[in-house]
């Protein structure tokens, strides 16, 4: 295999595994909502994260079919790795909004990495057509990690305020 055809398996297989992050970020939000509806602020933002976790992954779906290829469903139902990179609590712990809110800062971060390696990677390959739409989503997952970081406080604060209620 040519080193410009190597790069190109990089890159795909690399936008796939992002569209099995995106699909798995789904998934575990619409489990969590329910629980977070006690926390009005946050179970709007995380409903806002599933909209836009849904449009990142017809993004990288856009860009698959572009370069002549797809997801692969079967293996994302199988990456449980996925769901280790996510993190999430699932427990029914008293302090299971504060862990999800940790991990979901831990994903953001990982995500805005996974991005930035996509748009590099994009580049590298000639397709600066992609750029546009990998940077569109590294900038939504950045004000999604600054929310959550800014929200820390008042999530604690909100947190502390149900327990002793
Ligand atoms: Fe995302």
């Amino acid at each position: 295999m040519s080193d410009s055809n190597l790069t190109m398996t990089f890159y795909l297989t690399g936008l796939r595994n992002q569209h099995a992050v995106e699909t798995q970020a789904i998934g575990t939000v619409k489990n969590q909502l329910s629980r977070m509806e006690p926390y009005p602020e946050l179970h709007t933002q995380m409903q806002g994260e599933m909209q836009r976790s849904t449009e990142q992954a017809a993004r990288l779906d856009t860009l698959l079919a572009k370069h002549g290829t797809s997801a692969s469903v079967a293996k994302e139902a199988m990456t449980g790795t996925v769901a280790t990179v996510a993190g999430f609590a699932h427990s029914l712990s008293s302090d299971e909004v504060l862990k999800n809110v940790l991990a979901a800062v831990g994903f953001k971060a990982y995500e805005i990495g996974s991005y930035k390696v996509l748009v590099t990677l994009a580049e590298s390959v000639g397709a600066a057509d992609d750029v546009a739409m990998l940077e569109l989503s590294m900038k939504e997952e950045q004000e999604m990690g600054d929310w959550l970081g800014s929200h820390l406080p008042s999530i604690v604060h909100a947190y502390l305020a149900r327990q002793t209620a």
